[in-house]
């Protein structure tokens, strides 16, 4: 019979044949995928790993905090705070193409890496928290020709240069899956529910140009939207909910002056896997009262707009 206790062993045994004696550095992002990716690897070969948190200043509130914190009071994880977000921000200065974005991103991401195993003394593997989805969006339509969707800046492969392995422990496993051997490794319930968070972060969620102005304004608004969704007790309903700041300034009106501010988009998502996916029905009141909240609380938005696209024919980010 299959179980995840059963996959788990096997898959720490695999972890251990691959990696030998060697040194791993583990791309921790704090979200659900690189976390089991990480612990699971830290249960296999305890010491030998290193785990990189990699700021690149696309965080949401408090983000970066709050990861570094729960990793080193909660787990014994060796990892190293990488705040690196003046130099993904400077690169990304005056880019609005999505995929460029998501290249530069990608780069950066394996030049910080680089950086960091030299510092820690070289390592001769690289871990990742790639899921099976990730793995065949990225590659072709089941059956179709091969086309690239989006590349997800967490998969492909790493330049030789570089001379480290991947270790991908994730990579046959569905978000579900994922969630059930996070919960086999002890990881409590609350952190295992979190929505999904993208490893572009909070660029893909900023389509145009990203400047530090829209990216402070959405992180307002995005921590407004989702106290909303929490109060409202639909959280653990919606696999994935944020705000996107659209590039354009609408006219509108506030007390007895005109406004001319950022116009924003709610998304809020049901899905299995993150392949399909429908827009929350959320109900009228919880749109308005949630909009109203939104444009009193947030400075520089006056107007919310809720996202009603299913995937297909939409993704689920914006970029
Ligand atoms: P899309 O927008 O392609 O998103 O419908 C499907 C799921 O994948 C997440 N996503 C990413 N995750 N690196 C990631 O780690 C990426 O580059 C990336 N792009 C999208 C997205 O948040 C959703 O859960």
């Amino acid at each position: 019979d299959w179980t995840m206790e059963a996959y788990k062993d096997e898959a720490i045994r695999k972890i251990r044949e691959q990696v030998g004696d060697g040194k791993v550095i583990c791309a921790l992002s704090g979200g659900v995928d690189s976390s089991v990716a990480a612990i699971l690897i830290h249960e296999a070969i305890g010491e030998q790993l290193t785990c990189v948190f990699v700021d690149h200043g696309l965080m949401r509130l408090n983000e970066a905090e709050e990861v570094v914190g729960m990793f080193r009071e909660h787990y014994n994880l060796p990892l190293i705070h990488a705040d690196e977000s003046e130099l993904f921000l400077g690169k990304l200065d005056g880019v609005s193409d999505p995929e460029t974005k998501r290249k530069i991103i990608g780069g950066l991401f394996i030049e910080v890496f680089e950086k960091h195993a030299k510092e820690i003394g070289g390592a001769d593997f690289l871990a990742q928290g790639t899921l099976y989805p990730d793995v065949i969006e990225s590659v072709s339509f089941s059956g179709g020709p091969s086309v690239t969707i989006k590349s997800h800046h967490n998969v492909g492969g790493l330049p030789e240069r570089m001379n480290m392995q991947l270790v991908e422990p994730l990579r046959e496993l569905f978000k579900d899956e994922v969630r059930e051997l996070g919960r086999e490794l002890g990881l409590p319930d609350s952190f295992i529910g979190r929505h999904p968070f993208p490893g572009p972060g909070l660029a893909i969620r900023c389509p145009g140009e990203i400047t530090r102005e829209k990216l402070e304004i959405l992180r307002k608004a995005d921590a407004v939207y989702i106290d909303q969704i929490r109060k409202h007790g639909l959280y653990d309903e919606i696999w994935q909910a944020f705000v996107a700041i659209l590039p354009v300034r609408t006219v509108g009106v506030m007390g007895d002056g005109r406004t001319y501010d950022f116009a924003c988009a709610l998304r809020a998502v049901t899905s299995v896997d993150g392949m399909t996916a429908d827009y929350f029905p959320f109900s009228h009141d919880f749109l308005g009262e949630t909009a109203t909240r939104i444009i009193n609380e947030v400075k520089g938005i006056n107007r919310v707009t809720y996202d009603i696209t299913s995937k297909p024919p939409g993704t689920i980010e914006w970029e």
